[in-house]
């Protein structure tokens, strides 16, 4: 099987990896010339565990190729995955010029059957517009090849990937013709040995699930949050109301964990994108902007807690912070809840001492020489009046207390991920504040 893959970011990185790891022959490509140079040496952009040994492997034994040309490789691939960016537009409604982009260059220069697959999350009705822009591209040049579209979101996670990919809960799949499923059954036949499901149905309602996914899961999230800052009004344990409520099945227990707000590339894009469907739709999401609304009152709850704690007086505080990469295992920090407390914290007067494993250069390229960049968890508490725990990293989880205490000016942590116990840094002389106790 010869397959393409449009766009090396995320999506498309570890969906081409993962192809060629089960057999396939992919081609992935993209116009950045040096990110594909540095590819082919298996310098990888991103910091994703797992990746590089596996894009190594994968090079090495010929079956992974990197590419700026996609005219060159479509003679010789019968599926092309679009895995591009679809960054959101100002009114929230995702950029679709990179997608269409791609279908324009296939329609130019295709020359026998292929099978457009669009990985990139994008509104309901994109395909249709793939589609129609490949058939213009071939009515200027006179010809009539022909092709499907098909739709196949991706819900792998960053910092867990591969493994979200190679043994996923399901693959949804949006076909429109039975040579385009029998192809995407073929092409996921190697992960029927994990047990999988591949869930086919048609375009619009594949295109509509990765939205509903994701804003479900975003939802989950800031009425756990809700549900925390209501606990701590009325006294209640909200560690204890996430293990009452996860028990019922028809809940479960996963994304109920509440923290400082959601972040990432995914959650807060398509929950904008599904608002705006709506409305082009004529249909209010009433549900996803308070979702939106409470998340983005989350992001400073750490800050307001420690503004609350000091009295409103932060002016000249040192504030550690561990944790600036939306998640843990990325260093990826697009809306992460640390750049919302650095700005606070900036506008109060603090000085920042903040340390992370993986995303300190890509702090430095968001916020530049703004904060002191610590060489470790350690150094980052060096006379602090307070620390701050954003990102629930595995090494924060178990730190030296007794060596944080002496390098602190004031023993404060608000921790933002509810990963310590109370009681114990309690008894240890800590000051202690968490979300949601
Ligand atoms: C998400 C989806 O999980 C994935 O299926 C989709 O393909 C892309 O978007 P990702 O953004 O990589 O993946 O991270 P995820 O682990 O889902 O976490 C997203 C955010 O939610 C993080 O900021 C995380 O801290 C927060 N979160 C998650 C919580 O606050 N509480 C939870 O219980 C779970």
């Amino acid at each position: 099987m010869n397959i393409a893959i449009v766009g090396t970011g995320y999506v498309g990185l570890v969906t081409g990896t993962c192809f060629a790891e089960t057999g396939a022959n992919v081609y992935c490509v993209d116009t950045n010339k040096e990110k594909i140079e540095a590819l082919k040496k298996g310098i990888i952009p991103i910091y994703e565990p797992g990746l590089e040994d596996m894009v190594l492997r994968n090079v090495k034994a010929e079956r992974l190729h990197f590419t700026t040309s996609l005219e060159e490789c479509l003679d010789k691939v019968t599926i092309v995955f679009c895995a591009v960016g679809t960054p959101p537009n100002e009114d929230g409604s995702a950029d679709l010029s990179y997608v269409l982009d791609v279908a324009r260059t296939i329609g130019s220069c295709m020359n026998q059957y292929v099978l457009v697959v669009t990985k990139s999350t994008v509104p309901v009705g994109t395909a249709k517009k793939v589609k129609a822009a490949i058939h213009e591209e071939l009515e200027k040049r006179g010809c009539s090849i022909e092709f499907d579209v098909a739709s196949n979101p991706e819900f792998l996670k960053e910092g867990n990937a591969i493994s979200d990919f190679m043994t996923p809960d399901r693959v949804v799949v949006g076909v429109e013709s039975d040579k385009a499923k029998e192809l995407m059954t073929k092409l996921y036949r190697p992960f029927l040995l994990n047990n999988f499901r591949v869930i086919f149905m048609d375009i619009p309602s594949a295109e509509m699930t990765k939205y509903a996914a994701n804003s479900m899961l975003a939802t989950r999230i800031s009425f756990m949050n809700d549900i925390a800052n209501l606990c701590e009004l009325v006294g209640a344990d909200v560690n204890m109301v996430r293990s009452g409520i996860g028990s019922d099945s028809r809940i479960g227990r996963k994304f109920l964990y509440p923290g400082c707000g959601y972040g990432g590339s995914c959650f807060p894009k398509d929950v904008k994108a599904l608002i705006k469907t709506a409305e082009e739709n004529g249909y209010s999401m009433r549900v996803l902007k308070m979702v939106e609304e409470v998340n983005e009152a989350q992001k400073d709850i750490l800050f307001r807690k420690l503004q609350k704690y000091y009295n409103g007086n932060l002016e000249g505080k040192t504030i550690a912070m561990w944790g600036l990469a939306f998640k843990p295992e990325t260093d990826d920090m697009r809306e992460a809840p640390a750049l919302v407390l650095i700005k606070k914290l900036k506008e109060a007067g603090c000085q920042i001492r903040a340390y992370d494993p993986a995303a300190m250069e890509e702090a430095k390229r968001r916020v530049g020489d703004t904060i002191y960049y610590a060489r470790d968890m350690y150094d980052a508490l060096l006379d602090a009046d307070a620390l701050l725990m954003v990102t629930e990293w595995k090494e924060f989880r178990l730190p030296a207390w007794g060596v944080i205490k002496k390098t602190m000016k004031a023993p404060v942590i608000f921790d933002g991920r509810n990963i310590y116990d109370g009681n114990e840094l309690n008894d240890l002389g800590f000051v202690y504040h968490c979300i949601g106790k």
